[in-house]
């Protein structure tokens, strides 16, 4: 029998996100400002935190926007996509670093991912790239940068727009480098679950001032009133309307995203200390149910967003994940399913889509491709576990995970 009491313990150890005394006292400060907004002037908590997360990222411009999915969008719209230009993605990735692409009538090309940890295939990326390629979008997926130096190789020879959805890995480095680094333009989100939060947010940088400016023009109105933020003469004339829409963030969220970051990089030496703890704890129990995804020498640091594993079925085989998974829950292991399978599983990049689109959709999808792809293994076989720091707690989890492998395995053979 177990402990009911601990099983619930357990499975409720993770509590993200944080919320300080520091940050009540940050939005409580703002509020008694007497004022929500601050888009008039230049100056203040908002345009702060921007130049403060761009000169951490090492950009020259940031754009705080209402989500990452905003962010995205402004991103896509920045670059001048035209409908039937072709545009490479992930096929394992968050729905948002691909939804945005659907309103601009573009071809989405998927691209399948590394077995090892779930990233942006780069040799599936060279065979599908071609002149006709104006973009390429690449999620660092769960915190494990992507390999840039082959896609930046690509972008030499083919000069395609980069773009980096960074959502679920700030504060990670490729060889020393931070990501969002590389992009064109690069996109953070301050969802709640993110290492960074504001509740809803988002950021986008880049370097080019001709991007920066469009970016601002699609969505900002209020801050293009103010001119500072568009020098271009060809976009100074919209300086009254801009294109129309508001994508800014609300200044709440940006205060309290602008907090939590000043402890970014404690969380991040936090979760890197545990999952060290978790990869040294399976290993001590020889746990062979489930491994950790592999992580390439190049990554220099790693903002972990989640733990994730992979089931391996053939230590079980009559045991399907979800059985496994299920079993684990029972006794208190915080393991997760996610629903986040490859994209073009989901109707939205099939026909139905395309219907929905209308004629921007005409050209936004290509037939999905037979079950059985590298993404469909890789997302069939994962299991992520929260990234708990709490002292103790792992070693729980690992205890437990070892004893159901165990069970498992002695209930297999006696079938
Ligand atoms: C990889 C990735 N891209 C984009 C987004 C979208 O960000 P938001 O929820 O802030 O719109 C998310 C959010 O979970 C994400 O994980």
């Amino acid at each position: 029998m177990h402990n009911t009491n601990n099983t619930r313990v357990l499975l409720n150890a993770y509590k993200w996100p944080p919320i300080s005394k520091k940050i009540i006292k940050a939005v409580i400060k703002h509020l008694k400002n007497g004022s929500l907004g601050e888009y008039e002037e230049d100056t203040g908590p908002l345009v702060n935190f921007e130049k403060k997360f761009a000169k951490y990222i090492g950009s020259k411009y940031a754009l705080l926007c209402s989500s990452g999915t905003s962010a995205l969008f402004s991103a896509y719209f920045s670059i001048r996509l035209q409908p039937g230009d072709e545009v490479l993605v992930p096929a394992f990735t968050f729905v948002a670093t691909v939804s945005p692409l659907l309103f601009f009538g573009v071809k989405i090309v998927f691209v399948e991912c590394e077995e090892g940890n779930g990233n942006i295939d780069p040799t599936d990326l060279a065979k599908k790239i071609s002149q006709k390629t104006k973009a390429v979008v690449i999620t660092h997926n769960g915190g494990i940068p992507v390999d840039i130096d082959p896609i930046l190789k690509l972008k030499d020879k083919f000069s395609f727009f980069l773009i980096e959805d960074c959502a679920r890995a700030l504060g990670s480095e490729y060889k020393h480098e931070r990501v969002g680094k590389f992009g064109d333009v690069s996109c953070f989100s301050f969802q709640e679950k993110k290492v960074v939060f504001g509740g809803e947010g988002g950021i986008a940088l880049t370097s080019d001032r001709g991007i920066y400016e469009r970016m601002v023009l699609l969505g900002h109105y209020f801050r293009s009133k103010t001119k500072t933020h568009l020098s271009l003469s060809k976009n100074v004339i919209f300086s009254a309307t801009s294109l129309g829409l508001n994508f800014s963030i609300h200044p709440l969220s940006a205060i309290i995203a602008n907090e939590s970051f000043n402890f970014l990089e404690s969380t991040i030496s936090n979760r890197a200390h545990s999952y060290k703890e978790f990869k040294s704890a399976l290993l001590k129990r020889r746990v062979k149910s489930i491994k950790l995804t592999r992580i390439p020498n190049y990554c220099t640091k790693i903002s972990h967003y989640h733990y994730v594993t992979k089931y391996n079925s053939s230590i079980l085989p009559m045991i399907s994940k979800k059985v496994f998974v299920s079993e684990l829950r029972k006794r208190g292991v915080d393991a997760r399913i996610t629903d986040h399978k490859p994209l073009y599983r989901f109707p939205l990049f099939q026909k139905e889509g395309k219907l929905m689109f209308g004629r921007l959709g005409n050209n936004c999808t290509q037939p999905s491709p037979s079950y059985g792809t590298p993404s469909d293994r890789f997302f069939d076989s994962m299991i992520v576990f929260p990234p708990i720091t709490k002292k103790g707690i792992i070693q729980e989890y690992v205890k437990i995970i070892s004893e159901v492998e165990k069970n498992l395995h002695a209930y297999h053979k006696d079938f």
